[in-house]
């Protein structure tokens, strides 16, 4: 047995290949959701898996999970939510709902495993899940994009502060997935061949890219790794520069003089 590991959002989308891998590599695993039917049934497919009903922004409830589950190994905050639209049309009722899930949701969650991992004198890892976004923000994102900037230096102020103790805090921020909620963009056949071959690998992300990413940086190969984010996106934010116009070859730039 690998130990113990809750993935918040995991009953569909990225959190729920998350759950497969984390099972198949020997995890028991909290399947944790707001939507219970979903948890149950992707728990209900693996073995030693428990489906755990909660809202991550609720602390009382995620308290309660965790006197049922027990303190995880290994947190995965994955739920995430995202309202679509430019910023002038931007609603405060969706702006306070996707900084309440993507941002408070895993301080509540880090903060209520990481105060029993301490209480218990045992040590332990937290992986949020951020997002390319997080990093070069994408038109009509409304408050996505600063919320993933948020989780990315959320996880270093965790990993600051809780490293002494033993808990270890990383970040994977995926790419162009095709699965969860880019699910009703890629259904456009044009907007999916575009992003593919936008992308330097020329081909969209899977969940289960994400997930043997996330797997690793919980695992123990990842033991000296605290703090980062790792980007897995098939090297999209790396072309912010590959527009620009610039010939092959330039004579006289640069020569020695
Ligand atoms: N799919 C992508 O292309 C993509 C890209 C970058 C980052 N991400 C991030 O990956 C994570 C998973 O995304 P996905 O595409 O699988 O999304 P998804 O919408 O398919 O799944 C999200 C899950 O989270 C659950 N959830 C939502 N709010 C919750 C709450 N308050 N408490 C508990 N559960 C809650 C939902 O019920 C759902 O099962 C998110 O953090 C998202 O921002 C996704």
């Amino acid at each position: 047995m690998a130990g113990s590991m809750i993935v918040t959002g995991a009953g569909r989308g990225i959190g729920a290949e998350i759950a497969r891998q984390a099972a198949g590599d020997g995890y028991r695993v909290g399947v944790l959701d707001i939507d219970t039917d979903a948890a149950e049934r992707v728990a209900g497919e693996l073995p030693e898996a428990v489906a755990l009903e909660a809202s991550t922004t609720d602390s009382d409830v995620v308290e309660a999970v965790l006197d049922v589950f027990g303190t995880p190994d290994v947190l995965v905050n994955n739920a995430g939510i995202v309202r679509f639209s430019p910023l002038l049309d931007h609603s405060e009722t969706d702006w306070r709902a996707v900084v309440e899930v993507n941002l408070t949701g895993p301080f509540v969650c880090g903060r209520a495993v990481a105060r029993r991992l301490i209480t218990e004198g045992r040590g332990g890892t937290i992986v949020n899940v951020s997002s390319i976004n997080g990093i070069a923000p994408g038109p009509n994102s409304g408050a996505y994009s600063a919320t993933k900037a948020g989780v990315i230096q959320l996880t270093r102020q965790m990993a600051i502060e809780w490293g002494p103790a033993g808990i270890r805090v990383n970040s994977v921020a995926p790419g162009i997935i095709d699965d969860g909620m880019s699910a009703p963009i890629l259904a456009d056949p044009e907007v999916r061949a575009t992003r593919s071959a936008r992308t330097p690998i020329q081909r969209l992300g899977t969940a289960a890219d994400i997930a043997r990413a996330v797997l690793w940086l919980g695992s123990d190969d990842a033991g000296y790794v605290s703090g980062h984010n790792l980007v897995v996106d098939g090297g999209v934010v790396s072309t912010v520069l590959a527009g620009m116009p610039r010939p092959q070859h330039i004579d006289g730039v640069s020569d020695a003089r």
